[in-house]
């Protein structure tokens, strides 16, 4: 090549959440059932989106105008009826204008980061969902810069580190929360929220705002959205029908801007954001025309409550099984569906292992844990090899921490029982195979 052919924000790229199914999948080609619990895809686990719903979507599929283009911004219709949703909650005001559809919330996260300018930098959650920190960091050609989120305080973020770094590095433009959170499973106070706004306003910061789990909350928890607590702030809220309905395979979400008009260089990265997606048309047509039919329909509020209610019931299950190990920092969730466990600072250690049955696996482990890898990462390839089990290391969520992360979703409660019990067993037997 006559001159370099990769940007140096490439290699702030990766997806641990997918990378880990590559090892898996030579897990599974040696006849060893693999337990997906690496991906937040309620449908591979089994849910069945009720017969109303599916009967929607079969009738705009049968019409031919669904098959055509639509505007760019996306389906007028369909953002004035998201626009009345939000305001109907009695926080800031939108209009349909201020309404923005990606093709899934990926589209969308790959967007924001991208026109702002390499040097200024949005401050990200740790451990953060790598979507966000990979684009946020691929932008700025550096690594994340984020604010702890404390597993010794229900995963709460730490508010004087995040205020400290914002203080100190005048580079930060703006602040992302992810609420309720992937991946620890948290929803947060609206003190918390509060404060973070606070540090926005005090600071001339723009908030990121991840919602896609806006609704999904349980055991008796109830999420603040954006729009209930960002006053005169500008920020960005983002929402979608991937995990909610679910119907990730529709890739469809969107963006609703807040308080564009009152920061000039605000209002010009939100129309960025709009001109990018014009110069690629429109986002996906069809789930768009569902999302009124289907969001509007009261039998959508019921069937979410008994959804939601179902993955509460799971969470005190995975409560009871690992929550009594003394070796985990282990937090109960109250939204989205997922848990991360930490393991107690000094429990893991080199040469820990648990034993695989099958030869060849075992050899693959063995190769897999040879290199220089993180130790929770080493213990991710042992459980994967000894009990079929796949989950995601939390070091790979850029975080100090060490552990790793799960689902929620699994609907067939006895395998849900058999997962989260293998799970326990091998910590048990691999962190007690070293004094
Ligand atoms: C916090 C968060 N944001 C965005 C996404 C991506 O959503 P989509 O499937 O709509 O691209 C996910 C997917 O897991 C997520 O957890």
């Amino acid at each position: 090549m006559r001159q370099p052919l990769l940007s140096e924000g490439a290699k702030e790229l990766s997806y641990e959440i997918r990378e880990i199914v590559k090892k898996a999948e030579q897990i599974k080609a040696e006849g060893q059932t693999i337990y997906w619990e690496n991906i937040g895809d309620p449908i591979q686990k089994n849910h069945i989106l009720p017969e109303w719903i599916r009967e929607i979507i079969a009738d705009l599929a049968r019409q031919n105008d669904s098959y055509g283009y639509c505007p760019s911004k996306g389906i007028l219709e369909t953002r004035k009826f998201l626009a009345e949703q939000t305001n109907a909650r009695g926080g800031v005001k939108i209009t349909a204008d201020d309404i923005c559809f990606f093709n899934g919330l990926g589209d969308a996260i790959g967007k924001v980061y991208q026109y702002i300018t390499p040097t200024s930098r949005v401050i990200g959650p740790s451990p953060a969902y790598s979507t966000h920190s990979s684009a946020e960091a691929a932008h700025a050609s550096h690594e994340p810069i984020t604010y702890k989120l404390d597993p010794n305080n229900k995963w709460y973020p730490d508010l004087d580190d995040l205020y400290n770094k914002v203080k100190y590095n005048p580079n930060v433009v703006g602040i992302l929360l992810i609420n309720p959170d992937n991946p620890t499973g948290m929803v947060y106070p609206l003190d918390t929220l509060k404060r973070i706004v606070a540090i926005a306003r005090e600071f001339k910061l723009f908030l990121v705002c991840d919602e896609i789990y806006l609704n999904i909350t349980y055991n008796g928890a109830k999420t603040y959205a954006l729009a209930d607590i960002i006053e005169d702030v500008p920020g960005i809220a983002m929402k979608g029908i991937s995990k909610e309905l679910p119907w990730p395979g529709a890739r469809c979400g969107w963006m609703e801007y807040y308080n564009r008009t009152v920061d000039h260089d605000f209002s010009r990265l939100c129309a960025a954001i709009d001109n990018a997606k014009m110069i690629e048309v429109c986002s996906t047509k069809l789930p768009q025309l569902a999302i009124p039919k289907i969001l509007g329909d009261p039998r959508f509020k019921v069937y979410r409550e008994e959804t939601n209610q179902r993955i509460g019931r799971r969470s005190k299950i995975i409560s009871e099984i690992l929550g009594a190990v003394p070796e985990l920092m282990f937090n109960e969730t109250f939204g989205a569906f997922y848990n991360t466990i930490i393991f107690k600072e000094g429990t893991l250690k080199p040469g820990q292992k648990m034993k695989i049955e099958n030869e060849v696996v075992r050899k693959k482990v063995e190769s897999w844990v040879s290199e220089n890898i993180q130790f929770d990462k080493r213990f991710v390839y042992y459980l994967l090899g000894a009990k079929g089990v796949c989950v995601v290391p939390i070091s790979s969520f850029c975080s100090e921490l060490q552990g790793f992360r799960v689902t929620l979703l699994e609907e067939d409660e006895a395998t849900l029982i058999k997962i989260f019990s293998s799970i326990r067993d091998g910590i048990v037997e691999y962190l007690h195979s070293v004094n």
